[in-house]
């Protein structure tokens, strides 16, 4: 008898799961149609998560009901990327990785590129959201050349594929939450208040190119306005996260190939090397996820 229970409730949960999986699939292909964005290889868990929370908001009964709604409003899609791509970030965000970089990365790399009679410096912030981590990186290297000035041509390419989030990026406004983690000299260095809201000095922002860029696009190994790849710095934090080991393996594929020998890559707190690439990084502080490419 119990085990007839048992077998009742494993067949319905099956069931259950066989057609989550089906609507899951039919939600997925219509993002990929009709805006032509593929979450097929984000984690299924967070993917059902994020749509529970719009069938919660739609006040839809199920996810049968959600998928019509879906089908019917084409604004339902833009609020549904908007779940998906979760654009949670902060200036500094981190705090102990950002003086990792000020103190010891961001000197390093200088004095190597005087050695080298190197005049470009290339950094790359993949998954940038709003902006916010490329911004920190363009403040923590202009306060560098402030205390010692040096001839660089500096490029800070910053990409994501939420079109959204890189236009709140270009307009460079944030409000209270992204700005928490700022020294107070360095808020009133390079942000004027407005009406609550806190803009971004023009000096900083011209430092940072923002750009469409689909990290899990099997065909494009680098953003096209970077030319190429050969980055001394790349930071992917808090993006890794939400993708299966599959997509995560072509993400790190591009992040290895577009750096430097000896480059930089700074990931997220919960983030490390994949398997297959642990051994080509070296772990360089044993409080945060920075890493340096061997060879
Ligand atoms: C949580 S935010 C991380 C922002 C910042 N890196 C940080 O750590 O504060 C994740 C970002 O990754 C972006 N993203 C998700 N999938 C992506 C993909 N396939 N290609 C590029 N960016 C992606 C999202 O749009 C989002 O802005």
């Amino acid at each position: 008898m119990h085990l007839a229970v048992n077998k009742t409730f494993l067949l319905v949960a099956h069931r259950r799961k066989k057609i989550e999986m089906v609507n899951l699939d039919n939600i997925l292909n219509i993002l990929k149609e009709r805006r032509s964005m593929d979450f097929s290889g984000y984690r299924k868990a967070m993917l059902v998560r994020r749509i529970q929370k719009r069938i919660y908001t739609t006040r839809s009964k199920g996810i049968t009901e959600y998928l019509d709604y879906l089908i019917e409003n084409a604004d339902e899609l833009d609020n549904l990327i908007d779940v998906f791509t979760i654009n949670v970030s902060r200036f500094f965000r981190n705090s102990l990785a950002f003086e990792y970089i000020a103190k010891i990365i961001i000197p390093d790399v200088f004095l190597n590129k005087a050695k080298e009679n190197n005049k470009s410096l290339r950094i790359w912030s993949a998954g940038c959201s709003f902006g916010e981590e490329a911004y920190s990186m363009a403040i923590v290297i202009n306060e560098f050349l402030r205390k010692e000035p040096v001839t660089i041509n500096l490029n800070i390419f910053a990409t994501d594929i939420d079109k959204k989030a890189l236009a709140r990026a270009v307009a460079g406004s944030y409000n209270i939450e992204s700005i928490k983690k700022i020294k107070c000299g360095i808020l009133t260095k390079y942000f004027k208040e407005d009406k609550g809201s806190y803009i971004i000095d023009d000096e900083i922002k011209k430092l940072v190119q923002f750009s469409f860029f689909d990290l899990i696009n099997k065909n494009i190994a680098v953003p096209a306005q970077s030319i190429y790849g050969g980055f001394d710095i790349v930071l992917c934090r808090n993006v890794l996260i939400y993708f299966n080991p599959d997509h995560q393996k072509i993400i790190f594929n591009k992040l290895y190939n577009s750096l430097n020998k000896n480059g930089y890559l700074i990931l997220g707190e919960a983030e490390v090397p994949i398997e297959g690439f642990k051994h080509k990084f070296r772990r360089e502080n044993k409080f945060c996820k920075i890493y340096r490419k061997i060879g």
